[in-house]
């Protein structure tokens, strides 16, 4: 029997950020929004939409103004991401509710991703900062590579300790635990939640997990046994880093909604609704998407059994 206490998540959508952000191909701006409203309406009350990055780092991301102008937000919360003060300024000039800022626990990766050192970052998120706290808005920070770095390997956790304490005089509203490229296994992310959690007892934490290696869904079940109540998921299951080897997409949204329903933890989401978008998303990027759900439906789908049809299955 699992020793799970919580009866409910919070799940942000992804999708219109890390999922699209790893897309080669033009998404006209008018089907990104319809995409991320369809999601919103399935009862999803956080999403993080787009980027305000150099276009020429995420040209996908370039609209992001229109992106987040086209949005029927009702009452949920809309955060963007910002790489550096030039795209705090401009987020603060739209209708945004949050900034979620980024920093790599590996210098390497940190390096590659917004081309600066940790102390450059971390200067730079205390700009970010107090931008975001003169126009009213959260600020969030996402610890990217927290699990591991495709160029630095694995790190005890004291190394994501120290970069955290380093932060936590900026009064962040919550850290966005990432495992940007899914080098995390379900003991890890356990071990580590717990330790930082009774590190920094007075902060919130969330968790950003990808499915690189199919350990996506088992590390958001170890994420909630250790007391995380916040993750991050993608529509379908895309996305991934631009400037990480090997990364591929987010733990996937409908799956893992799936999972917690099943389990009687509530998410809020209308999970047809929700593999409806799915669906829709998978016509307009015109592959076939990692989800499950998607493919097989819910668990609980019965089929009529046809008689002639004799079972050939083990
Ligand atoms: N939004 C839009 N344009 C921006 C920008 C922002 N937030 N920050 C910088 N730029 C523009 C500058 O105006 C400049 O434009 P120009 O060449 O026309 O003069 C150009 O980008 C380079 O600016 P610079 O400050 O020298 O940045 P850089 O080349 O060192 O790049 C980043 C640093 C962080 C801006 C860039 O690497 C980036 O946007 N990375 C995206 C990171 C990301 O999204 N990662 C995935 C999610 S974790
Ligand atoms: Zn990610």
């Amino acid at each position: 029997m699992l020793d799970i206490q919580k009866q409910k998540v919070f799940i942000t959508d992804v999708t219109g950020r890390d999922g699209f952000q790893m897309e080669k191909d033009w998404i006209p701006t008018e089907q990104k929004i319809a995409i991320i409203n369809g999601i919103i309406r399935t009862g999803v009350k956080r999403v993080e939409l787009t980027s305000f990055v150099s276009p020429k780092a995420v040209p996908q991301l370039k609209d992001a103004k229109e992106v987040v102008g086209g949005i029927e937000k009702g009452d949920t919360q809309i955060a963007v991401l910002v790489p550096n003060k030039k795209g705090a300024e401009m987020a603060v000039e739209t209708e945004i509710d949050e900034i979620n800022a980024v920093i790599s626990v590996s210098e390497t990766h940190n390096k590659k991703n917004v081309r600066k050192t940790l102390d450059q970052s971390i200067q730079e998120i205390s700009s970010i900062n107090r931008i975001a706290k003169e126009h009213g808005k959260k600020l969030n920070v996402g610890l990217a590579t927290t699990f591991g770095c495709p160029f630095e390997g694995l790190y005890p956790v004291q190394k994501v300790e120290e970069l955290i304490r380093r932060l936590t005089e900026l009064e962040i509203n919550s850290f966005a635990l990432s495992d940007t490229t899914g080098m995390a296994n379900p003991q890890q992310v356990f071990y580590f939640v717990e330790y930082l959690k009774s590190a920094f007892p007075e902060e919130t934490f969330s968790l950003h997990l990808h499915n690189t290696r199919g350990m996506g869904l088992s590390n958001m079940l170890a994420g909630v046994q250790a007391g995380i109540e916040a993750f991050d998921a993608a529509l379908g299951g895309i996305g991934g880093c631009p400037f990480a080897p090997g990364a591929t997409g987010n733990v996937c949204l409908e799956d893992s909604v799936h999972m917690f329903e099943q389990m009687g933890i509530i998410t809020g989401i209308d999970l047809e609704l929700l593999i409806g978008e799915a669906k829709n998303l998978e016509s307009v990027l015109g592959y076939t998407l990692p989800g499950q759900v998607m493919k097989s439906g819910q668990s609980t789908k019965t089929y009529q059994a046809r008689k002639e049809s004799v079972s050939k299955c083990h």
